[in-house]
């Protein structure tokens, strides 16, 4: 049996933290599958006995295929060991990083069909470059708001790897009983 893990980006970050977790479960034993949840067809449910799902924010939203995917396959999530979590910049700050004080998490969670036994949230990565004008322009501007790293010049990771990791580890120790 593996761990499916599936994740929801824009840039890339969320599909890096998922192949870290990846990387990290392997270590412990366990092996997983990553696919894009935008691009999936059938999944083969037989095979999993954990699922993961990661999914980035944009303009305060997840990618709509989020809810549509969690929405169709509830109850075959809600039957599995199961792990969420969110990827944001609004997180770099430490007080907005977890599950209750991170809104988009928050919010995403009270209205999900879908209950995961854990949750997490990361911190995403600024990259400038790579924007078209009008996202570099309106990132620059949030960023100036909150404090943040204004040089366009400018790529931030800030994921915190070791946040990763532990949370890899919450994942393998999941079982069916972890709900109880
Ligand atoms: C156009 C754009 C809009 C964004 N909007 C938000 C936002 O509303 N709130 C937030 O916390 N982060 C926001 N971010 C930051 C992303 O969530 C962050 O860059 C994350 O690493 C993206 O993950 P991904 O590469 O997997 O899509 C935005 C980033 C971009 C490029």
């Amino acid at each position: 049996m593996k761990t499916l893990i599936l994740f929801s980006t824009r840039d890339g970050q969320t599909r890096e933290i998922a192949a870290y977790l990846a990387s990290e479960l392997k270590e412990q034993g366990i092996y997983a599958d990553v696919v894009n949840l935008n691009r999936t067809q059938e999944i083969a449910w037989q095979e999993y006995d954990r699922v993961v799902i990661g999914a980035s924010i944009r303009y305060g939203h997840f990618h709509p295929a989020v809810d549509r995917f969690v929405k169709k396959h509830a109850a075959m999530l809600n039957d599995l060991p199961s792990a969420f979590y969110s990827v944001n910049l609004v997180a770099r700050k430490a007080e907005k990083r977890t599950p209750q004080t991170n809104s988009y998490t928050r919010k995403f969670l009270l209205s999900s069909p879908w209950h995961p036994m854990v949750s997490a949230v990361f911190a995403g990565a600024l990259r400038y470059p790579r924007y078209r004008w009008y996202d570099r322009f309106m990132i620059r501007l949030i960023m100036k708001m909150t404090g943040g790293e204004t040089d366009t010049r400018k790529e931030v990771v800030y994921t915190d790897w070791s946040q990763v990791a532990s949370f890899a580890h919450q994942i393998a120790h999941l079982t069916r009983d972890s709900r109880l």
